[in-house]
């Protein structure tokens, strides 16, 4: 993987405070019972690119989600993060209820990236290489449901995740961040980086331990 890219996916974006829209009337708005699935809606008007929803909402606030129960081993010692207060639990829960929500965000039809964002700069066919938006754009536009079906992945484990942390058990963190992160790379590694599939694929085979003979 090139350097840039590894940067983009470790980079946690600053934590912007993002409008996403106005709710004027705050009434529901009725289905559009008469549209094809993913057609764009006149009724909504999607103000981020898909990148930027990740930058500027799903990674920070996935942040949240991982950095709220950490164990940090080092020379010094090892020191423990775990949520104390009702604070830091309530912002472990409005965490999650707001990527459950961005589920819909990411189903609402959208541009994958600004239209000013630099060309990709890898070589093409590059085995590791990062689809460039073009590309991530015709697989969406191919098969809505299976891009629904990554949003409404993350949606589930941020709301099964809701249920676990009502009990109030640090352990249980570990087993959110490990849910919510496989989330994430369903995604991703159907629609940004598919040439690291067999890579992930090969780790975890070889993490199974084999039985003894
Ligand atoms: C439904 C699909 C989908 C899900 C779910 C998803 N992502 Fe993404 N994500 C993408 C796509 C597509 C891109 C590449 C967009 C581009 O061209 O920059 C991306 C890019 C990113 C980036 C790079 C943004 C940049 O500035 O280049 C980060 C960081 C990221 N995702 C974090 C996350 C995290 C954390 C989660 C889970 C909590 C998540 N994503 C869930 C589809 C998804």
């Amino acid at each position: 993987m090139n350097a840039g890219g590894q940067l983009r996916r470790l980079m946690a974006g600053a934590s912007l405070l993002v409008s996403i829209a106005t709710c004027p009337h705050c009434s529901p708005n009725p289905a559009d019972e008469s549209a094809p699935p993913g057609a764009a809606r006149e009724d909504l008007t999607p103000v981020l690119s898909i990148r930027e929803l990740m930058t500027h909402v799903i990674d920070p606030t996935a942040d949240a989600i991982f950095d709220a129960a950490v164990v940090d081993v080092s020379a010094k010692g090892t020191t423990t993060t775990i949520p104390v207060s009702d604070e830091d639990w309530l912002r472990v829960e409005r965490g999650l209820l707001l990527l459950a929500e961005t589920s819909n965000l990411l189903k609402m039809p959208r541009q994958v990236a600004p239209a000013d964002a630099p060309p990709e700069e890898l070589p093409p066919g590059a085995p590791d290489a990062e689809l460039s938006p073009a590309q991530i754009q015709k697989m969406i536009d191919g098969d809505r449901t299976g891009w629904n079906d990554k949003a409404d992945g993350m949606r589930r484990v941020a709301l099964v995740s809701m249920m676990l942390v009502k009990g109030r058990d640090p352990e249980s963190l570990f087993k959110v961040g490990g849910d919510l992160h496989d989330a994430c790379e369903a995604c991703h590694l159907e629609y940004w980086y598919p040439g690291d599939k067999a890579i992930v694929e090969r780790s975890r085979e070889s993490t199974v331990t084999q039985p003894a003979k």
